[in-house]
């Protein structure tokens, strides 16, 4: 039984994506309309895997992660995006969605970035709707907004947009850059990126001048990068960050990402730096820290980093794709 033009069953997958000009705040909740654009960098590791088939004798939704059943906010989660989907396909078939996330789940490494890119890649091709890059950016972006980024390859800017239509991620020429992700607690975040950015925007009083210096932050991102000038794409990324936990952390009730290791690798890339290895820190809603460097300078820069927590060199990986029926019935989710 196949909805649309669709097939029964697909399998997709998608990676994270860090972001080096942060989204924080969301101009329409409904709509998944950020206050501002951002960009970041698709990664070549820790995947998604999403198998969705269709399952036309099931009421409800049925989703499992890294090989549990799923209830709660994240079952309903996948399945508000699944109704999004049907109501655009005009189908009224419930799904079994199978996932398994290779990053941990809700600790700042964007696993509801590479979910939701591989989850709309998967759910369009079987509900049949449109599988370019921009739509599929549109939608994954309902379902998470930093998964609008993991559609593409590499560096990607998510366009603030006029509204829906024009609110998509794409490709963005830029110098080759690398990342030593330093894992630091794998533990899922008590509060989740949804609930702190909605605090930050409704009470932190720097919000406003935080929207505003994003605009400014993204524009002069674009320019380093179209000029390739590595120093600045990293003095950018690491104030940005520094920025944003500072919102974060002036909510009320605050909140706080960043742990003391967290502060500590943040120490101790710039006392790389004082010893002329360029690198520069970044954290999403996590403690977990990802050091932006040149591809050249990864290895030395994750044997320096080691002692902090797990150390992981990883480039600029793939937009979300299909895998092919074949490949898809080996990798199992
Ligand atoms: P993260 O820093 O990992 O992105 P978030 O708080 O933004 O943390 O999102 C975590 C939530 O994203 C999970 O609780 C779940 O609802 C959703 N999620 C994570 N992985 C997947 C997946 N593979 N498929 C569908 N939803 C997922
Ligand atoms: C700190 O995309 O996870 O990682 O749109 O509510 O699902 P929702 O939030 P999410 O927020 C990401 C926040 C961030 C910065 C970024 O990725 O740009
Ligand atoms: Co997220």
């Amino acid at each position: 039984m196949s909805a649309g033009d669709g097939a029964a069953a697909a399998t997709a997958r998608a990676h994270p994506n860090i972001a080096l000009v942060k989204y924080w705040g969301k101009r329409d909740e409904e709509l998944m309309l950020p206050a501002a654009g951002s960009l970041s960098l698709t990664l070549d590791a820790f995947a998604t895997t999403t198998e969705l088939r269709l399952d036309p004798d099931a009421a409800e939704d049925r989703f499992e992660l890294n090989g549990e059943p799923q209830s709660g906010e994240r079952l309903s989660r996948v399945s508000r995006f699944l109704d999004l989907v049907r109501e655009r396909a005009g189908s009224p078939l419930r799904a079994v969605v199978r996932s398994r996330n290779e990053a941990p789940t809700g600790a700042g490494l964007a696993s509801s970035a590479s979910g939701f890119a591989a989850l709309a890649t998967a759910a369009s091709a079987v509900y049949g709707l449109p599988q370019d890059p921009a739509s599929l950016s549109r939608l994954a972006r309902r379902g998470s907004g930093s998964a609008a980024r993991s559609i593409v390859p590499g560096v990607a800017v998510w366009h603030a947009g006029d509204g829906d239509d024009s609110s998509f991620a794409e490709a963005v020429d830029a110098p080759e850059l690398a990342m030593v992700i330093v894992t630091v607690d794998e533990r899922q975040k008590a509060v989740s990126s949804r609930e702190a950015m909605r605090l930050s925007a409704r009470t932190s009083p720097f919000y406003a001048g935080w929207v505003t210096s994003t605009e400014e932050s993204l524009a002069e991102m674009l320019q380093a990068c179209r000029e390739r000038d590595f120093t600045r794409i990293g003095r950018i990324t690491e104030s940005h960050a520094l920025r944003m936990h500072a919102v974060i952390q002036s909510s009320e009730p605050p909140v706080r990402y960043l742990s003391p290791t967290s502060i500590a690798v943040f120490d101790a890339v710039v006392a790389l730096r004082e010893r002329g290895v360029e690198a520069y820190s970044t954290a999403d809603a996590g403690p977990n820290v990802a050091v932006l460097v040149r591809p050249g300078d990864a290895p030395a820069v994750a044997e320096a980093l080691a002692g902090f927590g797990r150390v992981r060199a990883v480039g600029a990986g793939p937009g979300a794709a299909l895998l092919p029926a074949d490949a898809a019935r080996g990798g199992e989710p």
